[in-house]
């Protein structure tokens, strides 16, 4: 079976509801520049870390462990001529052996259930950070809250609620980058043309059936009512 992510997200340079300007707004906030070291943990097919490297001159060490987007990611980095300044690493981000304080900041954009959940991310990102430095996650959250019966509450909690948790973690919160609804759109809907196209290509395959039970179900659930009521937010804290 092709693994469903790598057929839905083939054309996504960014594998979250956010944007390239707000990618750049975030490299701002963090005053990153020639002399900044970034750790992107889970980064994809890494286009974060090429638009931060491109637009501020930044180190950027990419963790990813799916082979097609680590493999991806090199391509990109290479296509973009930034070869010098990002390393894609393959393998396991909670296995990935880090010193210390040795980064300007740390990310993990979409990803914390690698650690079960942001408590955990913020716990193995924070000490990554030198003081001063920040630690930035990307993570869902419910704007319409408790939620009806019938829906799965995936995991996310809030906006007040996952700041509560970057606070007690002992973060500040200097940050925040919130998804707008074209932000939305356009991430959701690159699933169902990649989907559409995959599945047009491939009509006798037999893990079209599969691949398309999984996108349709996807795409009701965001028509019926996550597009109302999730949100997604770039969250970032400065490390005291
Ligand atoms: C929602 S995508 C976000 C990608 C990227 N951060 C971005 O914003 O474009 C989540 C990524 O986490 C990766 N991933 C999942 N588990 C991982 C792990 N244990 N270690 C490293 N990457 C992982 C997936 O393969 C996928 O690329």
């Amino acid at each position: 079976m092709p693994w469903y992510y790598a057929v839905a997200e083939r054309d996504h340079v960014l594998q979250n509801p956010t944007s390239p300007e707000k990618i750049r707004q975030l490299g701002e906030r963090l005053r990153l520049g020639p002399g900044s070291r970034v750790l992107d943990m889970a980064c994809g097919m890494a286009g974060p870390a090429v638009l931060l490297a491109d637009t501020f001159g930044c180190r950027v060490v990419g963790v990813e462990r799916a082979h097609e987007f680590a493999a991806e990611a090199k391509r990109r980095v290479e296509d973009a001529g930034l070869a010098e300044l990002v390393e894609i690493v393959e393998g396991d981000a909670a296995a990935f052996p880090v010193e210390p304080g040795t980064f300007d900041a740390a990310l993990c954009l979409g990803a914390s259930f690698v650690w079960s959940g942001l408590e955990g991310t913020l716990a193995a990102l924070g000490p990554v950070v030198r003081a001063g430095g920040h630690v930035v996650v990307g993570e869902p959250y419910w704007r319409v809250w408790p939620l009806p019966d019938e829906v799965d509450d995936i995991g996310a909690v809030p906006l007040r609620d996952t700041v509560g948790r970057i606070e007690r973690a002992g973060l500040k919160l200097v940050t925040l980058i919130d998804s707008s609804l074209d932000d939305w759109d356009t991430y959701e809907s690159l699933h169902w043309r990649a989907a559409e196209e995959w599945l047009a290509e491939n009509p006798g395959d037999p893990d079209a059936p599969g691949i398309r039970t999984r996108y349709e179900q996807h795409r009701e659930a965001y028509l019926a009512f996550e597009r109302e009521a999730l949100g997604w937010a770039i969250f970032a804290a400065r490390k005291p």
